[in-house]
């Protein structure tokens, strides 16, 4: 995918994102739980977030008639995720749509931010976390020939991005055991698989944090921390067809 790949271009911009594109933004989610994801595909994105257990609220995509823009609301979510389709005509107006309901992060081509039709949309960019070259169709040996970026969008930011370029700094290539700690959203390797914080100071923070919000609840003791959490489950996203 991108503007020096010599393939010819798939019908509705259809490129899943993989998951290496994915674990250099998962530190940058903090405070994330919920989110949406309008321009869903397979859902590949979406299974690949819900591996870190965030919870998808909303997934859709024209192909399966739902236009992304044609929605003002995609439930109660804490930010719109999305590789959105590479066309400029569909990239715009969803930047401008996705931006006004809720913090989001976009799958863009890095080359694009420098362009002169960017830069209405640069003030309102908070964040660009640069990612390595990714590899667009699976099994293929050969990665990308464009660097790309995810970018965090929010109206009511006005100050430009910050650019967070980690490539080589060694924290984008964990195994499959990787999880995110649902605190600080750090990854770290589990040693169990039910295990959700990566220390036991997040696992108090997130624990009192809780209290704070639950005051009239009190938790039997010995009750796990987040044990009737929905978001332990597998993929749960409930709108994608
Ligand atoms: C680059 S693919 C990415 C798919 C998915 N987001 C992922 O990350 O795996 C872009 C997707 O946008 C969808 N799309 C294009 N225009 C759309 C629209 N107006 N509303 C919703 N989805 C749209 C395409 O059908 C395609 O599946």
């Amino acid at each position: 995918m991108g503007k020096r790949s010599s393939f010819e271009r798939r019908p509705g911009d259809f490129y899943p994102t993989p998951r290496s594109a994915v674990l250099p933004l998962i530190p940058h989610l903090r405070g994330i739980h919920t989110f949406a994801e309008p321009c869903a595909g397979d859902g590949a994105l979406v299974r690949h977030l819900e591996s870190f257990r965030l919870r998808c609220v909303y997934a859709g995509d024209i192909r399966s008639g739902q236009d992304a823009l044609a929605l003002d609301w995609y439930g109660m979510i804490d930010a719109i995720l999305t590789n959105p389709p590479h066309r400029r005509d569909l990239l715009h107006p969803m930047i401008t749509h996705f931006q006004r309901i809720a913090p989001t992060w976009l799958l863009i081509d890095y080359d694009w931010s420098a362009t002169k039709q960017a830069a209405p949309y640069m003030p309102h960019c908070s964040d660009i976390v640069i990612l390595p070259r990714l590899k667009w169709i699976e099994g293929s040996k050969d990665t990308g020939k464009d660097n790309h970026a995810w970018y965090r969008f929010d109206a009511r930011h006005r100050g430009g991005p910050v650019l967070h370029n980690n490539r080589g700094q060694g924290a984008v290539n964990p195994s499959r055991r990787t999880s995110a700690c649902e605190q600080c959203r750090r990854l770290y390797e589990p040693q169990r698989l039910s295990s959700r914080f990566c220390s036991q100071a997040c696992r108090q923070h997130a624990y009192r944090k809780r209290l704070s919000v639950t005051s009239s609840v009190t938790p039997a003791p010995n009750t796990p921390i987040g044990s009737s959490d929905p978001s332990g489950g597998g993929p749960s996203c409930p709108v994608l067809r």
